[in-house]
């Protein structure tokens, strides 16, 4: 499916964003190996999480859809899950294939683990080499560095690891691992990833500490299971980003966003989109199952300045990457994004996707290996974009549409449901 975009006059409105992904896909693995029923309210049906929804499902876990994104899960503890009768596809989900990963490297039954052709472009050496290190027996396609995966699984020895890059996938990959293994998980990063994993862990009595960027976990043997839980899942903020980036750059907008998670680990963009000028307020900060959460009033910058966004800023912004371009291009100056070479093993590589589509739309761009210079303010003219399939990559395009000249047409748009299902009908209502 193509979408077609206008040049908006303005974007205004109170919006509801979908619930947040990555708290989705570790609410149903965590409540599978659990002791009893959890609750999971405001999860997000969209094709990642269901994807971690239905390999659950494969691996024995009853899972209930009630009304209004309420879905409760009768966990089968940490040691009840059961071999799979076939391939489990985890489709586009790298959060998915990953964490999953964790978990049946400790559980001894054979299970093999694929996804779609994206998927299976991404590496995963990152996760495979650190797990045989703990002991498992686990290869991938191509000498362990892609998907498909296949896992026979058993006991586990604990590891001290320092991570390469900073990766929540990678390190809840591990944290799960280690409930397996014998002995003291300790895990090291080089720079601060999401840490809803380790949140959510803690809810259910599992001891973990954080001290920094070192995260130490215990093995959980088979007296001691995890408690069940109820959790209310926020708003997702990269979903969010894109209202906020819209209504940064669109002239005459101003808008609200509910009950949005607002996790010091995500939220780097809004130090950056501050920082450059922007106008954005977080109002009624509270907490909601153990993440902080506000609303976020958003309007039209008076003045956006270019900034220079280094490596160690780049965990907490990673899903924004696509986003920030697009309004590094409404920014006076040169911004520059290093340090991101991780952005190039996305979906997609989404540092070239966007080198393109900006480019196509009139920009003036340059491509590092480790990220990007972008000039602004440019003076955006509609054309044909691609998306290459990744959803971030269509949602940003569909912001920069809405300040070129002119109609913008988005191919292979329909990849957004992975995410932020209704997106273009979300944007279509603010925008005027
Ligand atoms: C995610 C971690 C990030 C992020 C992805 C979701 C997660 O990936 O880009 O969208 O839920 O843990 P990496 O861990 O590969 O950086």
């Amino acid at each position: 499916m193509d979408q077609e975009l206008a040049k908006a006059r303005g974007f205004k409105g109170e919006i509801s964003v979908p619930p947040d992904k990555s708290i989705s896909h570790r609410a149903v693995m965590l409540a599978s190996l659990s002791e009893g029923k959890s609750v999971v309210r405001n999860f997000l049906m969209a094709e990642d999480p269901i994807s971690t929804m239905n390999a659950m499902k494969m691996l024995g876990t009853e899972i209930k859809e009630e009304n209004h994104g309420e879905i409760t899960i009768k966990g089968r503890g940490l040691y009840g899950l059961k071999e799979p009768l076939d391939v489990i596809n985890c489709n586009n989900s790298g959060t998915t294939i990953r964490l999953i990963s964790g978990i049946l490297a400790g559980n001894p039954f054979f299970s093999v683990l694929t996804g779609d052709s994206s998927l299976r472009q991404r590496p995963v050496a990152r996760i495979i080499n650190p797990l045989k290190d703990m002991g498992a027996d686990i290869s991938g396609r191509n000498e362990n560095k892609y998907p498909p995966i296949a896992i026979k699984g058993r006991r586990l020895n604990a590891i001290n690891y320092t991570m390469p890059v900073a990766s929540a996938q990678i390190k809840s990959c591990l944290i799960l691992a280690a409930l397996y293994a014998d002995g003291t998980t300790v895990i090291t990063e080089p720079f601060k990833s999401r840490d809803h994993t380790e949140r959510m862990l803690a809810s259910t009595g599992v001891e973990i500490e954080v001290n920094g960027f070192t995260i130490k976990v215990n093995g959980q043997g088979p007296s001691r299971g995890l408690n069940a839980f109820d959790i209310t899942i926020p708003a997702d903020f990269s979903s969010a980003a894109f209202f906020i980036v819209a209504a940064t750059i669109i002239p005459n907008s101003e808008i609200l966003i509910k009950n949005v998670g607002i996790n010091p680990t995500r939220t780097g963009l809004l130090e950056v989109i501050r920082e450059m000028g922007a106008s954005v307020r977080l109002e009624d900060i509270r907490d909601v199952s153990g993440e902080p959460v506000a609303n976020i009033y958003c309007k039209t910058a008076d003045c956006l300045k270019a900034a220079k966004i280094s490596e160690e800023t780049i965990p907490s912004l990673i899903d924004e990457f696509p986003a920030l371009c697009v309004l590094a291009t409404q920014a006076e100056g040169i911004t520059e994004i290093r340090g991101a070479e991780e952005l190039r093993v996305k979906e997609t590589d989404r540092i070239k996707a966007m080198m393109l589509g900006l480019k196509k739309l009139g920009a003036e761009v340059k491509q590092y290996h480790d990220g990007v210079a972008i000039k602004g303010k440019a003076a955006l003219k509609g054309s044909h974009v691609e998306s290459y399939g990744d959803h971030r990559i269509a949602m940003s395009l569909s912001i920069a549409a809405l300040v070129a000249e002119g109609t913008t047409t988005i191919n292979n748009a329909s990849c957004v449901n992975v995410s932020f299902p209704g997106f273009y009908e979300e944007l279509k209502g603010l925008t005027f």
